[in-house]
């Protein structure tokens, strides 16, 4: 099992890490990020609400254990996480969303089309909702709103309507099932695409078990307070979703004025928290996408916490 670190060099570089500073990994995974960080001189906390990535950390970061210290939590709960290592604040934060390749890889994590298991798809796998209830228990409307908003799905009212015709017959069980009504559900023309046809379904139910896009929210809410005067946070998404989270809080962060424009100068009071340090995103160059292929889709933003 392994998982090979997307933007690896242009994250570690846009932290700017400094011996002994202390970096905040949100999402430690297998640990690509953090030994980066970790061989350049910094402490590290990372966090994962998955135990296997955890456990593969630290075994992996084994040597580096005077400077790493792990939390099986929620990036989230990132100020939750340094309160109770007696930090309040850190120098860096990361966060590289998504699945991990081990999750992916592990059918019976049940996050892959490609392979049968049971619907599952928890990255914390001592949470209680799993995508076998929200496919079996959510009404149509919830799925297809669901299907629209976290896959982005045109096809959203189809492949709801789909769900619900077969389960009334059965409780869908499996992640085969499930890619199998959608590829049903599709139009030919969708069917004929590229990429699977499951795949905006899977990233749907994904994003509404693990409550994704809630925990980055939370997370961003909670950077300025727990970045030090001059610290970073490299952000590394992989849709559209997480980027349009990631680019709203950098746009409040920096641009929170709500003064009339004729006003000549600003009297609400908006004092910037943050400045940008990617007016665009940094994408990965044509060789790192063709060694590695998750890392065709990312997008790397950073920012830089203000003195005040
Ligand atoms: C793309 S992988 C990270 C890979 C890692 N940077 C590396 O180089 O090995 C994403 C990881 O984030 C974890 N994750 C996703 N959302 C999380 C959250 N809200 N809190 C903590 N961990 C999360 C997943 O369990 C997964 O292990």
């Amino acid at each position: 099992m392994s998982h090979a670190p997307v933007l690896l060099r242009e994250a570690a570089d846009g932290l700017r890490v400094k011996r002994d500073g202390l970096y905040f990994d949100g999402t430690l995974g297998f640990g690509g990020h953090a030994l980066e960080i970790l061989k350049r001189g910094g402490r590290l906390i990372g966090a994962d609400r998955d135990a296997d990535a955890i456990e593969a950390a630290r075994e992996r970061l084994g040597s580096y254990a005077g400077r790493a210290r792990f939390v099986h939590a929620n990036f989230g709960d990132a100020p939750e996480i340094l309160k109770s290592l007696g930090e309040d604040k850190a120098d860096g934060i990361l966060c590289d969303f998504g699945v991990s390749s081990p999750q992916l890889d592990r059918a019976e994590r049940g996050f892959s089309y490609a392979q049968s298991a049971p619907l599952d798809m928890r990255m914390n796998r001592e949470d209680t909702l799993t995508a076998r209830a929200v496919v079996n228990e959510r009404s149509e409307e919830e799925l297809r709103r669901m299907l629209y908003e976290y896959g982005e799905e045109r096809h959203a009212g189809r492949i709801a309507s789909a769900i619900v015709k077969r389960r009334a017959a059965k409780p869908i069980e499996t992640t085969d099932e499930l890619a199998d009504i959608v590829r049903s559900a599709m139009p030919g023309s969708a069917r004929r695409e590229k990429q699977h046809p499951a795949k905006r379904t899977f990233q749907a139910v994904r994003i509404a078990v693990n409550d994704e896009l809630g925990e980055i929210r939370r997370l961003l809410g909670a950077v300025p307070g727990i970045l030090r005067d001059g610290g970073r946070i490299a952000m590394i998404s992989f849709h559209s979703l997480e980027d349009r989270l990631v680019k709203t809080a950098f746009r409040g962060w920096t641009d929170g004025c709500v003064c009339p424009r004729e006003l000549p100068e600003c009297v609400c009071g908006f004092v910037p928290s943050m400045k940008i340090v990617t007016k665009k995103p940094i994408v990965p160059g044509g060789d790192e996408i063709s060694e590695n292929p998750r890392a065709r889709s990312a997008k790397l933003r950073i920012a830089e916490r203000m003195a005040g």
